[in-house]
């Protein structure tokens, strides 16, 4: 065994076979054989084996049948970005997250860690000539070097939807009706998913209201996105510190608020607080109308870490309350502004792969294996290799997906292998029938089989 300094090629296994020139570099190289990979993916990124591919694509053909349903039409944009992009906007604790660099031209460079500012910097670059309201979906790969946790990987895919130039509270409702039946459709029900909202400008006059002033604000919403996810005492130390320990309290109390009616009693009184309400009304009768209220549920405590959301927020949960969010959006009027100088109102959401995937998988709802092929061509010789060829030919011009053994094998073997390969039937080229120009079909589930004209059945398969 001859070691191999390069550090790409290791080894030189075994003698030289017969069939090489064992005097060449030629011969050689026939025997190098490659230790295995001892490089598992980085953490936090998944290899996509078939099975887990089946179950990723079952989702995305889900994403894109409602987003065709609901009349969104696909874009998408450079996955690396400049850096300055989300320094603007993503918020502190994304832009801590990213996976950023110099590239060659001396540019500092980000991996896109969300959709929305590349979103936001596309329809600004072009707001004149879009027609209105903009209602676009993406299915970006993001990169965020997130802490390792259940539910959040440093690679996903996230569906996004976002309506642009409508500032009406029926584009608010849309959406998120649009989020609930894509759930819905991959089989969730009421039972499964509850959707959480919130507005944040209700929040804003309920706690300016009760004294907490507009420099604080940020702090607090940063205490209260981490409700439920950070123990309670750090939340409430947390909270103490932005506004005094007797508005803490009280604060804490009012994000626990989940009945409008209830709230537009207590700040009945209050001048700032009643147009929001009244919007929240009208959001939820449109809810009403399109088919998802009972998912819905009012929640003070839903605000959205990234900094850029203005007013209606959401995101979905699994009612068991076992994962993360599985989805989450809302409005944000000044951001296409910030980024393009386009006074334009903005909403949407983003949907991740992997909470969905583990909720779904929990529910034994995602397919378990790629189907196999339409057809398994077998031939019950040798001769017959050019024919069972010319038969997958014809049949995969006519858009069947056919699979035949690459190397000569016996007929039962064949069949052995398209039954685990999954494939639904084969055809059996038999000597003493093909010569009559028939071929036999064998239902590979249930074992029936028919022999009919070759001519016949390719004709069948138009
Ligand atoms: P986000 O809440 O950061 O929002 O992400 C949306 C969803 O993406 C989450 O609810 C979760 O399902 C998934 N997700 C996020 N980070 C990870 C991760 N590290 N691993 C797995 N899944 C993850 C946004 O990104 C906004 N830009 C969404 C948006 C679009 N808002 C308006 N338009």
């Amino acid at each position: 065994m001859t070691e191999i300094a390069s550090g790409k090629l290791w080894r030189v296994r075994h003698e030289i076979l017969p069939d090489c020139d064992s005097h060449s570099w030629r011969g050689i190289y026939c025997r190098l054989s490659f230790p295995p990979m001892a490089q598992a993916a980085l953490p936090g990124f998944r290899d996509f084996y078939p099975s887990e591919l089946a179950e990723r694509a079952h989702i995305m053909r889900a994403w894109r049948d409602v987003m065709r349903r609901y009349a969104f039409v696909e874009y998408d944009g450079p996955p690396l970005e400049p850096l300055d992009l989300y320094r603007a906007k993503s918020g502190d604790e994304l832009v801590g997250q990213l996976y950023t660099f110099t590239d060659k031209g001396g540019r500092e460079v980000a991996l896109r860690p969300e959709m929305t500012p590349t979103f936001a910097r596309m329809v600004a670059a072009r707001a004149n000539s879009l027609r209105k309201p903009v209602r676009w979906f993406s299915i970006p790969q993001l990169f965020r070097y997130e802490r390792q946790q259940k539910g959040r990987l440093r690679e996903h895919f996230q569906l996004n939807a976002d309506i642009v130039g409508e500032g009406s509270v029926a584009a608010d409702a849309e959406l998120l009706a649009l989020a609930i039946d894509v759930v819905r459709s991959l089989g969730l029900g009421v039972s499964d998913v509850v959707a959480r909202v919130s507005d944040r400008r209700l929040l804003q006059a309920v706690l300016t209201a009760e004294g907490v002033s507009g420099d604080s604000f940020p702090d607090v919403y940063g205490v209260i996105d981490k409700l439920g996810r950070e123990p309670v005492d750090v939340s409430r130390e947390k909270m103490t510190s932005a506004v005094g320990a007797a508005l803490a309290d009280r604060v804490l109390v009012i994000v626990n608020h989940s009945g409008l009616e209830d709230l537009a009693k207590t700040y009945a009184g209050v001048e700032a607080v009643a147009p929001h309400v009244d919007r929240l009304r009208e959001y939820f009768s449109h809810l009403q109308a399109l088919g998802v209220s009972d998912w819905v549920k009012l929640d003070l405590s839903i605000v959205r870490g990234l900094a850029y959301y203005t007013g209606i927020v959401f995101e979905l949960f699994d009612a068991r309350g076992e994962f993360r969010a599985i989805c989450g959006g809302g409005r944000y009027d000044a951001l296409l502004n910030t980024l393009g100088g386009v006074d334009l109102p903005a909403l949407g959401f983003g949907m991740g792969d992997v909470v969905l995937g583990d909720l779904l998988r929990s529910r034994r709802l995602l397919p378990t294996t790629s189907a196999g092929a339409d057809f398994w061509i077998a031939g019950d010789h040798e001769c017959l290799t050019s024919s069972v060829m010319s038969v997958a030919t014809r049949l995969r011009g006519h858009g069947r997906s056919v699979e035949y053994a690459l190397k000569p094998q016996q007929l039962a073997r064949q069949l052995k292998t398209a039954s685990s390969a999954g494939a639904a039937s084969a055809v059996l080229l038999l000597r003493d029938q093909f010569s009559d120009g028939q071929v036999t079909i064998k239902n590979l589930r249930d074992g029936s089989e028919q022999t009919l004209l070759l001519e016949d059945f390719i004709d069948s398969q138009r």
